[in-house]
């Protein structure tokens, strides 16, 4: 009988996972997204010497990411950082993990509100979108008033393409809404001669900007709401003969991704904002290390101000 016992005792303990090594569970909406992968890279970076974490990467598909974070609860994770693939499925996210008690961060795709409010073991780690938006253009409402000549047709108009994020993301709809905002309270008229989602991708904004060009030649300034399409944006200006020994056009992004500040420093960036990946892997890493040990993370312990279960990571301005 003894035996029996032991037996049932080492089952029961090797599939209770208070016993197993903690473990720090990541997803992320793709695989190619540069500043994602830059915040993936710092939430390895902070494990070294902490709670380990596997990252799996869910290939723009909400489906295949719900697998995912099932799969993760079924081996045991202590923590789940996710990058949701569309924000509105986060509602469900959030109920399946509370199911398990396995606890949640969620990070650059911001849950609605009521989704938030569903359980109190879900944390929101993001940046203020239209504070980057702001400063974008505060920035080129400067650059305009300073610069007659950017005025090409000189009618006192601001003719403008944007390119936008993916659709329903916070960071599209906001980033845009504040920059015009910004523009208008600075007094800059603007015409918006095209506006067009290229979904965060440098080569169809490329595209995007090649036929904005081709159906309108008086475009005098772009706005993207990242760095990697304010890039495919330059790609397709270069391609049309602007910059170099052609004509300047304003191009700004955000992100403050390498290459973005490499593209300032060449002259053809004309800003961008900081979107401090650093940081905010630092801070969702921290809160799903005290999440895993069972602890409630508050300000001291993480190291960063609280907005109740948000975490708002600064934008900084990218000045050479
Ligand atoms: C934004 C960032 C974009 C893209 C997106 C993904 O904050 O500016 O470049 O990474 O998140 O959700
Ligand atoms: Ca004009």
């Amino acid at each position: 009988m003894r035996w029996l016992l032991l037996v049932v005792t080492l089952f029961f303990l090797s599939s209770c996972t208070v016993e197993e090594e903690p473990l720090i569970a990541v997803t992320i909406f793709r695989s190619d997204d540069a500043f994602m992968n830059e915040v993936t890279a710092q939430i390895e970076a902070e494990s070294a010497g902490g709670i380990p974490v596997v990252v799996r990467e869910a290939e723009s598909s909400q489906e295949v990411q719900n697998q995912i974070i099932s799969d993760f609860i079924e081996s045991g994770c202590s923590a789940i950082i996710v990058n949701s693939v569309d924000r509105t499925a986060s509602g469900l996210i959030i109920e399946k993990c509370r199911k398990q008690d396995v606890p949640l961060v969620m990070i650059n795709r911001e849950p609605l509100k009521e989704d938030m409010a569903k359980w109190d073991k879900v944390y929101y780690v993001g940046a203020r979108a239209d504070v980057c938006g702001r400063m974008a253009g505060n920035y080129l409402a400067s650059y305009w008033k300073s610069h007659s000549k950017a005025d090409r047709n000189g009618d006192g108009i601001m003719q403008l393409v944007i390119l936008k994020g993916e659709t329903g993301h916070q960071d599209s709809e906001l980033r845009t809404e504040y920059f015009l905002q910004a523009l208008a309270e600075n007094g800059v008229r603007i015409e918006r001669l095209g506006e067009e989602s290229a979904n965060w991708q440098r080569g169809e904004a490329r595209e995007i900007m090649t036929e904005f060009l081709l159906s309108s030649d008086g475009i005098e300034a772009v706005f993207s709401n990242n760095d990697m399409m304010a890039l495919g944006a330059i790609d397709a200006l270069k391609e049309a003969g602007w910059f170099d020994d052609g004509p300047y056009m304003p191009v700004i992004g955000c992100d403050g991704i390498e290459e973005a500040i490499q593209a300032m420093e060449d002259g053809y960036l004309l800003y961008t904002v900081k979107n401090d990946a650093e940081n905010q892997a630092r801070a969702a890493y921290r809160i799903a290390s005290l999440l895993a040990e069972d602890e409630v993370p508050d300000e001291d312990s993480i190291g960063y101000e609280m907005d109740g279960r948000y975490v708002w990571i600064p934008y900084q301005e990218i000045v050479l």
